[in-house]
């Protein structure tokens, strides 16, 4: 597993990190046992980024990585994110709220200050008036958070976020079928020393190429009952993407790749082929998905003449699909 610098954190982190949401349960229930052994694949396989947040199964996600984090000699390096709980979304943030939802998260985690904070996904208004972003530089201050940095909705957000000089990295969606980035944001990061975090790389599992217009969803899953965004932003669950079309669009990609490329593993590589990105925190339900993810860091980089077909493909085929704005 190879590592990059994550932003002006300075911390080392590697390639492919793994995404933590699934731990809460809120993709169906996960016994301890398994979200153990998840985290273990992780670690085994050079994983050394995680990436979770307050809300995940109302913090359980956060006590199953402080629980597990605890255990070892060496921890890895763990994100979390503030701004999406009850206590908080969607009109009562308060610098003594978001604080307290901080010190809650640390203590679940088992730290005593927070690896790097995430602004996550508030609303509009609430970003753009700075207010969260100067909080957190006093939040780092007091030692509360080590860094912080933003996970946001609309590529327009994270420009804004950028203005903030102490602001040490972005969580964006990025993936094949979410190219915007590249010419919208990342001269910019890259100037300005802020990494990239990469969330949903699969597009919630289309681009592992593996689902059918017949597929269900757990309930308890986002991707059954946000399906068309009923719970939260339209642009979140499957990339934005009406189910059954992202489904034809992943079967007719396929078609057009060259053979030998496998579209899970294009889909990864690809993402690790723009040096801006940090870490790519694939989510994975199971063990042996996360030492799959893992594997892509060891891939040689995509062609010239595959990312023209990937480009050509998301611009021609699959922008105009994609629901909520980018
Ligand atoms: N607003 C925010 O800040 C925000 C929003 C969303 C996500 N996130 C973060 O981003 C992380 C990743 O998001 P995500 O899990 O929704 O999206 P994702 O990484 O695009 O998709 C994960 C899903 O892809 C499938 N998958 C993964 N690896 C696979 C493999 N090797 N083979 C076959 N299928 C595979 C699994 O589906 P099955 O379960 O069907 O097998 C898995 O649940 C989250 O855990 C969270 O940390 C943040």
């Amino acid at each position: 597993m190879k590592t990059r610098v994550l932003g002006k954190t300075g911390y080392q982190v590697s390639e492919i990190g793994l995404g933590c949401w699934q731990l809460g349960n809120d993709f169906g229930p996960v016994e301890d046992a398994e979200a153990r052994a998840i985290l273990q694949a992780g670690l085994d396989s050079g994983v050394r980024f995680f990436d979770t947040a307050d809300v995940y199964g109302s913090g359980l996600s956060e006590s199953r990585i402080g629980a597990w984090r605890r255990s070892l000699a060496t921890p890895p390096i763990v994100a979390t994110k503030v701004g999406r709980s009850a206590e908080l979304y969607p009109n009562g943030y308060s610098k003594a709220a978001v604080k307290q939802s901080l010190q809650a998260s640390a203590q679940r985690l088992g730290v005593d200050s927070i690896d790097l904070a995430q602004l996550h996904c508030v609303p509009r208004d609430v970003l753009f008036s700075g207010d969260m972003l100067a909080w957190m530089e006093d939040f780092k201050k007091e030692g509360i958070i080590n860094h912080f940095g933003a996970s946001v909705e609309f590529l327009d957000e994270a420009e804004f976020c950028c203005t903030n000089p102490e602001l040490a990295s972005l969580q964006i969606l990025f993936n094949v079928f979410r190219q915007d980035a590249v010419d919208a944001l990342f001269a910019q990061v890259e100037e300005q020393n802020i990494g990239v975090i990469v969330r949903l790389p699969l597009a919630s599992g289309l681009l592992a190429g593996k689902m059918t217009v017949n597929d269900q969803f757990d309930k308890q899953d986002h991707r059954s009952y946000n399906q068309d965004g009923a719970a939260f932003h339209v642009g979140e669950t499957f990339n934005g993407l009406p189910f059954a079309k992202g489904v034809a669009l992943v079967d007719e990609l396929k078609t057009r790749l060259p053979a030998g490329h496998n579209i899970l593993d294009v889909s990864l590589r690809w993402i690790l082929d723009h040096p801006q990105v940090s870490s790519v925190i694939a989510g994975a339900s199971r063990a042996s998905q996360v030492m799959r993810n893992a594997s892509a860091s060891d891939l040689a980089p995509l062609s010239d003449d595959v990312h023209a077909l990937l480009k050509a493909y998301y611009y021609d085929e699959v922008k105009g699909f994609i629901r909520g704005g980018v």
